[in-house]
């Protein structure tokens, strides 16, 4: 066993960690990152990118099959879900393999191991295979451990009948029926991707409506997609157990009455929310401070109350958001290696990639009457947009928000095609603190989506050219 000496050591090798090493070595901070899995993190592996491979893959597969009105007639696509999941891992294999080189490449030294603190100095690593373990002495620790999914009673997670996101990212089969239990990100996500090959989609969702986090104007289009492309979604159901009976899973779950009602799977998708990995790494040794719900808390600069602890990602809490854990990782590499930086964001954007797209950021509209503005909102929908017509996907709109007394945009809610993408404006806007003349006034090229952002922030000052404005 040796001990190594490092001026810092960032534990967990996700979109909050490896941001953070990379930063480092380009600072010249003599650094170590350790992974106990693969590189990248949920993110990489589990999460947003295998999932959006699937999803645009399901997504280029049921347009094909809807475009005869363009009078291009496709034979019902064939799909080969086996095929499907080589060319996702293939990707997934590409950019975590990335992103060793990246971590290394900028001088930062990367350890496949298992850390624990043993003390608010020390970090012990466990090797894979026989080598013995080595112990890290830092000036420096950043923890960027992420979360992982919420079981619930009833529900054990075996990767075949009843999976977790991990396990429905596996899935090699187009099953007859799916059964979402929770109705936010994850469940809709991966729901809509079976939906579009065919499977029929039951969303339980406990409260009373999907996607709460969301504008509830954005996600009632996504719910009126779900239930036009066959779907069913139960609001207020608490899915209680299930049985196997006749080759299919039954999930029982209690409506809002106390009615007990069933409803049949092949696969069921437990996604309830995440939680925070803040133990079983020995962090009970430093004195770091883990509030009741679990997260590591820090300051302004990602500081816990051990002053050389940093934590960042979603061991910290806020959006649990990939981009959010980079942001906050590249921020502490630049404090640790002495730089003078808080963590002072206007806008972390939220993108939910269902169908239509939901994305917004900034302020929502209860939020932000909540703080004491009056609103002046503008909307503009994919229906009036020449673009939007031309790729046949009219659903939805962009709703600004802004504050009535000087125009300022406060939020900016997208629903429809692409709005992934389209957010990226409203949110550089709210960074900024923008006025919607500033959007508005902004020359957009023609024709395309963007346009429909320029327009609702015309219509929210009342000068939209392509709708009326209200009187
Ligand atoms: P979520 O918090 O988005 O949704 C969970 C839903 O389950 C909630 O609507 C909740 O009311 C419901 N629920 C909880 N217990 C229930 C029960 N017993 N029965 C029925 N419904 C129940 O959590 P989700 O979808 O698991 O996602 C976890 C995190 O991952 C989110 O915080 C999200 O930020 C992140 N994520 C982000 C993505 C993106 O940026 N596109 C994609 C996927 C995940």
């Amino acid at each position: 066993m040796a001990t190594i000496k490092k001026h810092a050591v960032v534990i967990g090798a996700g979109t909050g960690g490896y941001p953070c090493a990379i930063r480092l070595g380009q600072l010249g901070v003599d650094a170590m990152l350790v992974e106990k899995d693969k590189p990248g993190g949920v993110c990489l592996n589990w999460g947003c990118i295998p999932s959006k491979a699937l999803i645009s893959a399901t997504k280029l597969a049921h347009k094909a099959s809807h475009a005869s009105k363009m009078g291009l007639k496709f034979e019902q696509p064939e799909v080969d879900m086996k095929t499907m999941q080589g060319w996702k891992s293939g990707i997934v294999k590409k950019l975590t393999g990335g992103v060793k080189s990246l971590v290394k490449g900028n001088g930062c030294e990367y350890v496949t191991a298992t850390a624990e603190f043993l003390d608010p100095h020390r970090v012990k690593l466990t090797y894979p295979g026989k080598k013995a373990d080595d112990i890290v002495e830092a000036k420096h620790f950043i923890v960027a451990t992420g979360s992982v999914p919420i079981q619930i009673p009833g529900f054990e997670i075996d990767q075949k009948r009843i999976v977790d996101s991990t396990g429905a990212l596996e899935i090699d089969y187009i099953p007859e029926e799916m059964v979402c239990i929770g109705g936010g990100i994850i469940g809709l996500e991966l729901g809509q991707t079976f939906q579009r090959l065919g499977t029929k989609l039951t969303v339980l969702e406990g409260l009373d409506r999907i996607l709460g986090a969301c504008d509830a104007d954005t996600a009632q289009v996504v719910a009126r997609q779900i239930k036009s492309d066959g779907g069913e979604i139960v609001t207020n159901a608490m899915a209680t157990g299930w049985t196997e009976r006749d080759g299919k899973a039954w999930v029982e779950f209690k409506t809002k009455d106390g009615e007990k009602r069933e409803v049949s799977a092949d696969v069921v998708l437990v996604a309830v929310g995440r939680r925070p990995v803040a133990s079983g790494f020995g962090l009970e040794k430093t004195g770091v401070k883990v509030s009741d719900r679990g997260f590591i808390e820090v300051d302004d600069q990602l500081r816990t109350n051990v002053p050389h602890i940093f934590a960042v990602g979603d061991v910290v809490g806020g959006a649990m958001l990939a981009h959010k854990a980079s942001h906050e990782g590249e921020l502490v590499a630049e404090i640790v290696h002495g730089k003078n930086r808080v963590n002072d964001v206007r806008s972390i954007p939220n993108v939910v990639f269902t169908e239509p797209e939901i994305a917004s950021a900034g302020l929502g509209e209860e939020e932000a009457k909540a703080a004491g503005h009056e609103l002046k909102i503008g909307k503009f929908p994919f229906a009036a947009s020449g673009r939007a017509m031309a790729i046949q996907e009219t659903t939805g709109f962009v709703k600004v928000l802004t504050d009535a007394k000087d125009n300022r945009v406060l939020g900016i809610h997208i629903v429809g095609p692409e709005a992934s993408d389209l957010i990226s404006e409203g949110s550089l806007a709210i960074e900024m603190g923008a006025f919607a003349e500033d959007i508005s006034l902004t020359i957009h090229p023609h024709p395309t989506l963007g346009e429909a952002v320029m327009e609702a922030a015309k219509h929210a000052i009342g000068e939209a050219v392509h709708v009326m404005n209200k009187s």
